[in-house]
């Protein structure tokens, strides 16, 4: 029996609508279109904060991308699909994805990326496939954010854009999984591979750099020492591995002076988990000559150019990027969600607040004030 629902109605639902860079988001009634082919229909059960969301809701680059409704970090349940969609079913649990994975473009297929060509990372607040949105508020279109938009009861998602879960999986909190979290750990074991006994410094200790200092603690590292500007992250940071806490603005050293003398010259991984390039450059002035690896998580807010001197790479240091922590969503995903019900790492200490959807702007602003690890409402 096809459990395509042949003429799904538009929807009507709460979204909380950014209208301007910055501003407090608007509780609306939006509607919600129809699932297109290929897309599902997902009524949204929790979606956490990530700062990119804040990032970008800050941005005024892109100022024209408003209204715009944000979010990217969510479960929840399968409500309608579109045509020829094969792998989800109506009341199927899912968790939401910015990058897709279609199978078959050459990234894809390659085995070896995350990028992929026809599903990656959506800067334009549209839908990838017709270049159009299915939100709109009294008749006016509404951006979606990386393709997800879970700031809503319901949101239209592309099918390579979601990952099918068990039903057994506390929705509440495996919503982590689906952006920060990943992205942390894929970046210990997949982008950097951390090998045992190895020294490791992170920059910035929120979600995404603790579950990076999870990843090294689990692979063994010796040393992994923790760098934040805010002196409240150093007990988290020990309850997620870190060995040491530095504070840069209460240093008589430059940091990166103070990391080269705690590792012999300098780690053999360090982690850029702020979103500001400035850091980048001290993470690479941090790691060790000869084999030293930057990961670069951060989403930076301004000045996107990284400064770094030649002599660094012609030291045989190596700078790399990472999205998702190189995870393929579809394909690795699964794993991972197996792992956390399995109790190999540890999630739910990220939570640090749960709260109801309309409280949303309370929760950015904790976010705004270094003042949560990840908040997650319940619609
Ligand atoms: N690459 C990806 O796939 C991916 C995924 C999720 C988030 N991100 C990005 O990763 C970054 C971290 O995300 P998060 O959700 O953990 O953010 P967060 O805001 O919770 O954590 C950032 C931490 O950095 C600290 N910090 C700020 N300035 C600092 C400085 N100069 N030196 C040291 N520490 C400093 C803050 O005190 C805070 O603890 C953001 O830029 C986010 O946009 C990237
Ligand atoms: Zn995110
Ligand atoms: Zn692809």
């Amino acid at each position: 029996m096809s459990t395509v629902n042949k003429s799904p109605a538009v929807i009507k639902c709460k979204a909380a609508v950014a209208w301007g860079p910055g501003e407090p988001l608007v509780m609306e009634e939006v509607d919600v279109d129809p699932p297109k082919e290929m897309e599902i229909r997902v009524k949204v059960v929790c979606t956490s904060i990530c700062r990119s969301d804040v990032t970008q809701w800050e941005n005024k680059v892109q100022s024209d991308l408003f209204p715009r409704i944000f979010g990217h970090e969510a479960s929840g349940i399968v409500e309608s699909v579109g045509e020829g969609v094969t792998e989800f079913q109506i009341g199927d649990h899912v968790l939401t994805v910015f990058i897709g994975e279609c199978k078959n473009c050459k990234h894809c297929v390659s085995g070896k990326s995350n990028m992929c060509q026809k599903l990656g990372l959506e800067r334009m607040g549209l839908m990838h496939s017709d270049q159009k949105t299915r939100f709109s508020v009294r008749g006016k279109p509404v951006y979606h954010y990386c393709a997800v938009s879970s700031f809503s009861e319901y949101t239209v998602v592309h099918s390579g854009s979601a990952v099918k879960i068990d039903t057994a999986v506390p929705m509440d909190r495996v919503c982590l999984l689906s952006c920060g979290v990943s992205a942390g750990l894929g970046a210990a074991w997949n982008v950097a591979d951390i090998t045992r006994g190895s020294t490791v410094v992170i920059f910035g200790l929120g979600t995404v750099g603790l579950s990076v200092a999870q990843g090294a603690k689990l692979r063994g590292a010796s040393k992994i020492i923790g760098v934040d500007t805010n002196p409240e992250k150093r007990e988290k940071g020990i309850a997620f591995g870190i060995t040491d806490f530095i504070n840069p603005d209460t240093c008589s050293q430059p940091v990166q002076q103070v990391i080269k003398g705690l590792t012999d010259g300098g780690a053999d991984y360090s982690f850029e988990c702020v979103g500001d390039t400035g850091v980048v450059t001290t993470a690479l002035q941090s790691c060790c000559d000869g084999w030293g690896l930057t990961v670069t998580l951060g989403v930076p807010k301004l000045k996107p150019e990284v400064i770094a001197h030649y002599g660094l790479l012609l030291s045989g240091r190596t700078l790399k990027g990472s999205l998702f922590g190189g995870w393929r969503p579809k394909s690795d995903l699964p794993l991972l969600v197996n792992k956390y019900m399995n109790n190999e790492f540890e999630l739910n200490n990220l939570v640090s607040h749960d709260m109801p959807f309309a409280s949303i702007n309370q929760a950015l602003d904790l976010m705004r004030e270094q003042k949560c690890l990840r908040c997650v409402l319940h619609m």
